[in-house]
């Protein structure tokens, strides 16, 4: 907490005050315990009302007067009170919440959550409210990474429970990884809807999906992308307020409703369709699995299998997100340009390395050996841009996207953004 002698000296001291939005903040027994704290304090400094439930774990990190101090409201930690009103205090809270966030929530939390059961007040309750539930985890990276826990975050993200974080970077086992409770300055952003909105009225042209290029009338090269990130990029900048074009070429699931479509086979075509869509574009997005080769001659039938063996030409295709950046300088407004690196080894320098020769603000990058990446359902990313970095840890793409769009956002953003490169600070 950055200054404990103001604790009771927020906006929010009123209490009920009958328009603030009411949150309730469910703390599970982990480490991180202590920046809900500072997550209680962010809310009510943002003028939340807020009301804590403990688990008995999170007692034993810290005390429920610390929360009481810091809400103004009386903390509750039991599922049969008798001192609390009538004894029916999960539905009371359950009803009274306008949103629930748990932070942090543990690997246990997620599987009782993700199972119904309903053994503590906080089980309880998240049981009985209909109210949005936000969950911003906090645990060791390989507890994250076990299918256990993958299968937990997989349940509760079908049934519409959104997560923050988990962060990446050293843990407080002193391992590193992705595990890290994100800060409570993001999670309260989040809650409180900062991001929606965050690309109203700009225009975004995103590439998604593979392409195909034809050896004959019947057989093409191709590769495994299914268009899924895509497509979530899409959904997610269109969420955010975006006007976007999608370019894509055949994926395995339809477009988003409410977007632009243009759909393409080959590389050419995408290419094509790209150019056409430029003017105006405000951010590109180029996620598009494009072939970088070509069959030379393809033929205009279907290729017998007289020979034992066949040689195919290729010939390089045009490289989209690089001709747009050629084009960019010239246009007005100037794209911010957004590319993908899908790479099997050395991520950090391959994506670097793409970064700065073609030109871009910003490149995210997926590892895509062993499965992952090319039609999985989750992935991770690292964003890198001239100056800085933030990795996104592995969830799924529909998620990852919202929070690839966010950042994106932050990049168009100078007047928000200290770091943007065309920010007063660093002209
Ligand atoms: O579709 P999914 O199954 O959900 O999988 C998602 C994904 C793994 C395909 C996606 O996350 C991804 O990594 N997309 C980029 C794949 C790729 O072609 O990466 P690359 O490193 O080969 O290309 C670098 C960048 O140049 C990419 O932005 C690519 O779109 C672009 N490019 C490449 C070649 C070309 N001819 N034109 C291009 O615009």
């Amino acid at each position: 907490m950055s200054d404990p002698e103001d604790i009771f000296a927020t906006p929010a001291d009123t209490g009920e005050m009958t328009d603030a939005p009411r949150i309730l903040v469910g703390v599970s027994g982990g480490i991180a315990a202590y920046k809900a704290c500072e997550l209680v304090r962010e809310l009510r400094r943002r003028g939340c009302a807020v009301r804590v439930v403990m688990t008995a774990g999170a007692q034993a990190f810290v005390t429920p007067l610390t929360f009481q101090a810091l809400s103004g409201e009386p903390v509750r930690t039991h599922l049969l009170d008798a001192e609390a009103e009538s004894g029916m205090d999960h539905i009371a809270l359950a009803r009274w919440a306008d949103q629930v966030v748990i932070a942090p929530a543990t690997a246990d939390l997620m599987a009782r959550m993700a199972h119904g059961l309903a053994d503590d007040l906080l089980t309880t309750l998240l049981l009985a409210t209909t109210a949005p539930v936000t969950l911003a985890p906090a645990m060791n990276h390989r507890m994250w990474e076990h299918p256990a826990t993958r299968a937990s975050h997989a349940t509760l993200c079908e049934r519409g429970v959104r997560f923050v974080g988990p962060d990446s970077g050293e843990q407080a086992c002193g391992e590193q990884g992705a595990g890290r409770m994100a800060e409570p300055a993001a999670i309260a952003a989040a809650l409180l809807d900062t991001h929606p909105g965050a690309l109203q009225d700009r225009r975004v042209l995103i590439t998604a999906g593979p392409t195909r290029e034809p050896v004959d009338p019947v057989r093409y090269l191709g590769n495994r992308s299914s268009g899924r990130m895509g497509l979530a990029l899409a959904a997610a900048a269109r969420d955010a307020g975006a006007r976007v074009t999608l370019v894509h070429g055949p994926c395995e699931h339809p477009p988003p409703p409410g977007v632009a479509t243009r759909a393409v086979e080959t590389a050419a075509e995408m290419h094509a369709a790209v150019l056409e869509a430029l003017e105006g574009t405000e951010v590109f997005i180029a996620s598009a699995a494009v072939a970088d080769y070509r069959p030379a001659a393809p033929a205009d039938h279907k290729l017998k299998k007289s020979r034992d063996s066949l040689n195919l030409e290729l010939e390089r295709t045009p490289d989209i997100l690089a001709d747009v950046a050629r084009r960019a300088e010239q246009l007005a407004p100037r794209p911010l340009l957004v590319g993908f690196a899908a790479e099997t080894d050395r991520l950090r320098e391959h994506a670097g390395d793409k970064l700065t020769s073609k030109g871009l603000d910003l490149i995210a990058a997926n590892r895509v050996d062993a499965g992952r990446g090319f039609g999985d359902v989750d992935n991770a990313l690292l964003c890198l841009w001239p100056g800085g970095e933030r990795e996104l840890p592995r969830q799924p793409k529909e998620q990852l996207a919202g929070e690839l769009i966010r950042l994106i956002a932050d990049r168009l953003a100078p007047d928000t953004n200290p770091d943007h490169p065309s920010s007063p600070q660093e002209a």
